[in-house]
């Protein structure tokens, strides 16, 4: 059955309009709009106590904060990375001057594959930095481990992780710092927004002058910086979603559970995310199928009955046109037939059920 209307892959979360006028009419009457205003200085509050990070520091993306992260960690030289993740992970080490070096993926996961570093660090390598991808931690041990036995800088790009915890604790408190994206395609958003967390006071202290063009004064600077700060339309609905956030959680695992429980073709494979000491957000929703030629069959199939699904993560980052290619057969193939299914809070069971029942009778083979 053809559905209506296009159905997008995401859609962001909507919030009481009224509350968030109220913030905009605000921000008219004070005429303050950004320059860390009320409603930012609260946001920032906010998302530190949410994460229970030691240090939050609130940037106007996700991708700001990786490359925010790399200069406040001073990172030179060779970064190791994944290829499997947005292409913001591997831009932001080539913006700031260093090397992305690829190790392949795990096809458990789709994580960083923690046994492909270790051959790869040389010594040009400053640090690793890995994804949570669609919100599932890396393997947070033994990453720490290697780090530690070469003296590298760890970052997570936990730009899918709002929400996901490991031993109870949220993925943004693992590494030497962590990035988180507020996009308005992410499950938790702030139309555009991003933050970044750490541990040591020193990197807090680079990141909030990094932010705010290296101002320690209205007169003086201390090194170089740039524009990161948010400003108050975005932080304001931020804070306008805030309050939904459980709700926002708990509809996103009953839809990705549906998801899971009713796609029964044979020839897809859903991950399996089993793990006890993890708290999942269930951010996404991807299904891997046989081949390319499948998966583009699919996706037009699916477009042409009004659902757009997203190839994520397409391509692999290693085959970019300003990187050293680095094969790896796992992200590569993986990248070549995997589809991120529909999710986001509107999205209704009968619709689910619908995009089910296609992608279940779809036979090409
Ligand atoms: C894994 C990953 N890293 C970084 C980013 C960049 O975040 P932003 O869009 O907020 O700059 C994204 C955004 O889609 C992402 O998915």
């Amino acid at each position: 059955m053809k559905l209506p209307k296009l159905i997008t892959q995401t859609k962001p979360f909507t919030p009481n309009i009224e509350d968030y006028f109220d913030k905009i009419r605000y921000m008219f009457d004070v005429s303050w709009f950004t320059n860390h205003g009320k409603f930012v200085t609260e946001f920032e509050q906010k998302m530190a106590e949410y994460f229970d990070s030691k240090y939050f520091v609130l940037v106007t993306n996700g991708t700001i904060a990786i490359q925010l992260a790399i200069r406040a960690l001073g990172l030179k030289g060779e970064i190791i990375t994944t290829p499997f993740s947005y292409v913001a992970t591997t831009s932001s080490i080539v913006w700031e001057n260093c090397i992305p070096i690829f190790a392949d993926i795990s096809l458990t996961n789709l994580n960083i594959d923690c046994s492909k570093i270790e051959t790869l660090i040389t010594d040009k390598t400053s640090a690793i930095l890995a994804t949570n991808v669609f919100g599932y931690p890396c393997d947070f041990s033994a990453l720490k481990k290697i780090a530690e036995q070469y003296n590298l800088k760890l970052i997570f790009d936990n730009a899918h992780g709002f929400g996901s915890k490991k031993n109870g604790q949220s993925l943004m408190n693992f590494g030497d710092v962590s990035t988180i994206s507020f996009h308005a395609t992410k499950l938790f958003h702030s139309i555009e927004g991003g933050g970044i967390s750490c541990n040591s006071k020193d990197t807090y202290e680079k990141l909030l002058l990094l932010r705010n063009f290296g101002h320690t004064s209205p007169i003086s600077f201390d090194g170089l910086g740039i524009n990161a700060k948010m400003n108050e339309v975005c932080a304001s609905m931020g804070l306008c979603n805030y309050p939904y956030i459980d709700k926002i959680l708990i509809t996103r695992k009953n839809q990705w559970q549906y998801y899971f429980n009713h796609i029964i073709n044979k020839k897809i494979t859903k991950l399996i995310y089993k793990n006890i000491d993890i708290e999942y957000n269930h951010a996404y929703f991807p299904i891997i199928l046989d081949s390319e030629i499948t998966t583009l069959k699919l996706y037009d199939f699916l477009l042409n009955n009004n659902i757009q699904t997203r190839r994520y993560f397409y391509p692999s980052l290693n085959k970019l046109n300003y990187v050293d290619y680095i094969s790896c057969k796992n992200s590569e193939n993986i990248s070549s037939r995997i589809l991120c299914l529909p999710l986001y809070f509107d999205l209704t069971e009968e619709e689910q059920s619908i995009i089910c029942e296609l992608i279940n009778n779809f036979k090409i083979w």
